[in-house]
């Protein structure tokens, strides 16, 4: 995964050279994307296939620079099937997600959508009734929620103990039988999404294994022909070490030979991922606006906050971030700053929770620097309560020049 950081630095204060007030802005490299999901397609072993989340960031340029490169999108809502319809008339969607409501499984249905991801028995029987009235078939995985032995945790958890998603093990027989009595809806295999923020390759690795022996006992104990298992997303960025990132080439090294020696003949392996696509394409940057010492400890102010970039509070942890200096001090009294301290970077918000970074090492910040923060082009300003206080939106802008 490789971060274009000159380019996108430069474009940053190119930006910030013309305004003239503190900037805050979103900044999209789409060289990178592109790389980075061409790298993905090209070392997933034969067999697998490679959807987007669109829920990590559904901006139009993100994906229509990922449709050509994927096999298709993932969405999980009537607003992100609309959304990819709108713009994507051919593109294959998977539809997934909890509560989906009637108009959106007959949306579904006369959008084409490849396959249905369907949570419980409730959902199937409301399906059934819809496909009785348009006369047209619908397509399903069972989303299950297995509990693996082993699993190590991590911290975002759908799945592998009571959650409200997918099906319970235990009911899947109900749901088997229950769709037997029904040909109208075609099983077409399972979907797994147990947990986010996966940054071992070894573990997931044993995720997708363990996956695939369960099918396998389920298609030998039930007599299933089924084409394809969603192993889900999940794959994670590491904000805390971010120079330890996932070991994508250990995994994909690693399910070549799973998938070679102990793979279902016939049965596909499908990847939904969201965060690991986008994440590292995008950049939140913040200027300074005041820097104070507050009873012992520092404080560095930037325009913004966290009602754009929501992810360090959500996730809870301190976001990782550049200082550009910038040099103009437009006022006639000192600048402010610190050197070889440890600060924390707020936003603008009334509230101790606007937090983006805490007890962070710098050189040294000063009043008007830039703040740059890496990683952000995932589950970042789509998560974020935009309108809280009435501050302007940030600027926002794609690189899409190599
Ligand atoms: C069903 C499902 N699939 C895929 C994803 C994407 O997960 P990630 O962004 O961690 O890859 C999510 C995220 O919540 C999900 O709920």
């Amino acid at each position: 995964m490789e971060l274009r950081l000159a380019e996108v630095f430069e474009s940053i204060r190119a930006v910030q050279a013309k305004v003239d007030e503190p900037l805050c802005a979103y900044v999209y490299d789409l060289v990178a994307l592109r790389r980075h999901a061409a790298y993905l397609v090209s070392t997933l072993p034969e067999g697998c296939e490679l959807f987007y989340a669109i829920k990590a960031n559904s901006d139009l340029p993100i994906l229509q620079a990922l449709a050509p490169l994927v096999d298709g999108f993932e969405v999980s809502s009537g607003g992100e099937l609309a959304w990819v319809r709108a713009h994507f008339t051919d593109v294959p969607v998977i539809f997934s997600g909890p509560g989906k409501l009637d108009h959106e499984l007959s949306g579904a249905i006369e959008q084409n959508v490849d396959c249905l991801h369907v949570e419980s028995l409730n959902e199937l029987r409301r399906l059934a009734g819809i496909v009785s009235q348009t006369g047209k078939a619908a397509a399903v995985l069972l989303r299950i929620n297995l509990t693996v032995g082993n699993l190590a945790e991590t911290g975002l958890m759908m799945g592998g103990k009571p959650t409200p998603f997918g099906i319970p093990v235990q009911q899947l027989r109900e749901c088997l039988e229950w769709l037997r009595a029904h040909p109208e809806i075609r099983l077409r295999g399972f979907h797994f999404h147990l947990l986010s923020h996966q940054l071992d390759a070894q573990a997931h690795l044993q995720l997708v294994a363990a996956y695939l022996t369960q099918v396998r006992r389920w298609c030998d104990e039930y007599e299933l022909e089924i084409d394809h298992i969603n192993v889900g997303g999940g794959i994670g960025i590491n904000y805390r070490q971010p120079e330890q990132q996932f070991d994508w080439t250990a995994f994909s090294a690693g399910l070549t030979a799973l998938l070679r020696n102990d793979g279902l003949p016939g049965i596909r392996v499908r990847f939904e991922l969201g965060r690991y696509i986008s994440a590292a394409c995008g950049y939140y940057a913040m200027q300074v606006i005041d820097i104070k010492r507050s009873y012992g400890k520092t404080f560095v102010i930037g325009r913004g906050g966290s009602h754009h970039f929501r992810t360090p509070y959500a996730q809870g942890h301190s976001h990782p971030f550049h200082v550009l200096p910038i040099d103009a001090w437009p006022y006639p009294f000192p600048r402010p700053e610190t050197s070889n301290d440890r600060v924390s970077i707020v936003g603008q918000l009334c509230t101790p929770k606007d937090v983006l970074a805490f007890d962070a090492p710098v050189g040294t910040v000063r009043c008007n620097d830039l703040l740059v923060f890496p990683y952000a082009g995932a589950y970042a300003w789509h998560i974020s309560h935009h309108d809280f206080l009435r501050h302007p939106h940030p600027a926002q802008w794609y690189l899409s020049v190599e």
